[in-house]
């Protein structure tokens, strides 16, 4: 899978500093924070995620692989929090999990937490240890077709514990973006799948699951299961909404109107 490995060699990254990262692109190549999704929002995509886990009852003793785990986005918080080798992450582009731990966690994490890393890119969740508590792939399906999405969550099933359940985000499709008919991997482009093929997916591959209404500014959450037992009732969902008040930016998530759009924030990412 070369494009996945497309990236800019060593010597041409950390050109910025951290206020200056912020005006990169979401998916520029150029710092650790932008390459993952746009770089303002790098706290905040972390804090979804952590929140999300929290509130479907993630503890210390649980063990989370973060499928596409990227530059420790989330990982910097859930390596924190979890017990020494429960987090596991997935990341063909190692310097990305480089830069998360030098710039974030620093390097003496590795020692106190024993997080466990593998840069395999065939999306085989199976070759990653296990069985989780928790697999969570935050816009990874929004860059691939049908053939990988399929392959990630049926590996993924397999490696659940019996009550483990699976988390994940895709980009709905709308008049500007069509559902992507092509297969493989596409990055920083988008790959929309509608919710009717997602759902269909989840059954032909013998799981459970639904998409919830956590809040995320341009994709929607999926959990899936083995398990149906462990698929929140539609009556939980009032503690799945995962707004966030006091963030302009983020006011549509409980309700408010949000602010104008900036050209900037127009990025064909996530
Ligand atoms: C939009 S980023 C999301 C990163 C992370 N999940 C987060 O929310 O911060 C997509 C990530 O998928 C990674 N990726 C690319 N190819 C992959 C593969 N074959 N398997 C797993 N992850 C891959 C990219 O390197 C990148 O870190």
């Amino acid at each position: 899978m070369a494009a996945v490995k497309r990236i800019l060699p060593r010597r041409h990254r950390r050109r910025f500093d951290r206020s200056t990262a912020k005006t990169l692109r979401a998916g520029s190549p150029a710092h650790y924070t932008a390459y993952v999704g746009p770089p303002d929002e790098y706290d905040l995509m972390g804090a979804m995620q952590f929140r999300l886990l929290a509130t479907l009852g993630l503890r210390s003793s649980h063990t989370v692989l973060d499928f596409g785990c990227g530059s420790l986005r989330l990982g910097r918080l859930l390596i924190a929090y979890l017990e020494p080798g429960r987090y596991v992450g997935l990341e063909p582009n190692k310097w990305l999990v480089d830069e998360g731990i030098d710039q974030e966690l620093g390097r003496s994490v590795l020692r106190v937490k024993q997080p466990r890393f593998f840069d395999n890119d065939d999306f085989d969740a199976t070759k990653c240890g296990g069985p989780f508590d928790f697999v969570i792939a935050q816009s990874i399906f929004s860059h691939t077709g049908m053939d990988l999405m399929e392959k990630a969550i049926s590996t993924s099933g397999r490696s659940l514990t019996p009550t483990g359940v699976m988390l994940f985000t895709t980009v709905p499709p709308d008049d500007q973006r069509p559902p992507f008919q092509g297969n493989g991997w596409r990055y920083p482009g988008l790959t929309p799948h509608a919710a009717p093929d997602v759902a269909a997916l989840i059954a032909r591959l013998g799981l459970a699951g639904r998409e919830i209404p956590w809040y995320h500014l341009r994709q929607r959450w999926w959990i899936v299961s083995n398990d149906p037992a462990q698929i929140p009732d539609p009556r939980y969902d009032p503690h799945l909404l995962g707004g966030t008040l006091r963030v302009p930016k983020y006011a549509a998530s409980v309700g408010d109107a949000p602010p104008p759009i900036e050209a900037d924030d127009e990025f064909e990412h996530e």
